[in-house]
């Protein structure tokens, strides 16, 4: 099912028409708590859903986690919506996506608030179930309609601009390696990289505008890649330092990007993206290591007997447990 898209500066003024072709009578509105308001995104969809019936769900965690999203399986069918609208980082879009496909599959309007996980542009939804990460996958969670506004992004914290946008660098990187990887994918991906890799910094540093617009623009466009492409490795590694231990998910799946690149003798298109280039950067944004967040060398027999194996099977070259236990070794 293609997806309608709305990218740009002002983009969300387009809610108002897009609200009103589906001519709802009933609206389930899934946001972040801060995020909603902060963005500017409140005021846009308020207007857009004027005498509308809307039923604000907030009620869940930082992760998307199983038991929330029966939480929201729950008001969701009490509350019987014809419309869904998502507004938020990755893990609210995952969220919305993830109650509207087990429940109604209702049109799914997708606005995200950080340049980041380019969930709006995917089929998939990450949810953590028995501690375990796992991935939902359909067209049908494809969200219906995304509406990519740069304004949104501006008022983002520091520490959520730096894990949005490194999610973004690494899932153009691994779109690219990728063994699912399409002439398409590729593309996007390449654009993506582009985009994020000469942007990051003064995005997420300075706070520049045209530089949030572009890596926006980039983390949208890394989403349609792995969308068709699917993560590899790091994303396989990472999810455990997220469950066990609050590492945001950007910054987990980059500590690896160097490693990796390494061990996949991968070659960018963009000839300024090497692995001492990526070591560098973690290092100008401040990055911490993984010992930074608690974990010890104790923890990672654990980390690795959870490592996502569907994921790993997307990498380009072969890693074995050996591997992944050199892989957060080195990270610690
Ligand atoms: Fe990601």
């Amino acid at each position: 099912m293609a997806q309608t898209e709305y990218i740009g500066e002002g983009a969300l003024g387009n809610i108002r028409s897009v609200v009103a072709a589906y001519a709802p009578q009933k609206i389930f509105l899934v946001t972040g708590k801060g995020s909603y308001t902060a963005s500017g995104a409140a005021q846009g969809v308020a207007e857009a859903t004027t005498g509308l019936a809307v039923l604000h769900h907030t009620d869940f965690g930082a992760l998307p986690l199983q038991e929330d999203i029966e939480k929201g399986i729950a008001a969701y069918t009490a509350f019987g919506p014809d419309l869904v609208i998502a507004v938020g980082g990755g893990h609210v879009i995952d969220m919305a996506k993830a109650i509207n496909f087990y429940t109604g599959k209702k049109p799914l309007i997708a606005i995200p608030t950080t340049a980041g996980s380019g969930s709006e542009a995917t089929q998939f939804a990450v949810v953590y179930k028995d501690g375990l990460k796992t991935s939902l996958e359909s067209p049908d969670i494809l969200p219906t309609v995304a509406i990519v506004d740069p304004a949104l992004a501006r008022s983002v914290p520091h520490d959520i601009a730096l894990a949005s946008g490194l999610d973004a660098l690494a899932q153009s990187i691994e779109s690219l390696w990728s063994v699912q990887a399409t002439a398409e994918s590729k593309k996007y991906a390449q654009e993506a990289l582009a985009l994020v890799w000469k942007n990051s910094i003064p995005a997420i540093e300075t706070g520049s505008a045209p530089a949030i617009a572009a890596m926006v623009q980039g983390a949208h466009l890394a989403g349609k890649a792995i969308n068709i492409s699917k993560t590899t490795a790091c994303h396989a590694l990472s999810y455990g330092l997220t469950y066990r231990f609050g590492v945001p998910h950007g910054l987990a799946v980059a500590v690896f990007l160097p490693a990796l690149f390494r061990h996949n003798a991968f070659v960018s298109p963009e000839q300024s993206v090497t692995p001492e280039a990526l070591e560098q950067l973690l290092v100008t944004l401040k990055v911490k290591r993984l010992s930074g967040w608690g974990i010890q060398e104790s923890d990672i027999a654990q980390l690795a007997k959870e490592v996502n194996i569907e994921r790993l099977g997307n990498n380009p070259a072969p890693v074995t447990k050996e591997d992944i236990i050199r892989f957060y070794t080195q990270a610690l």
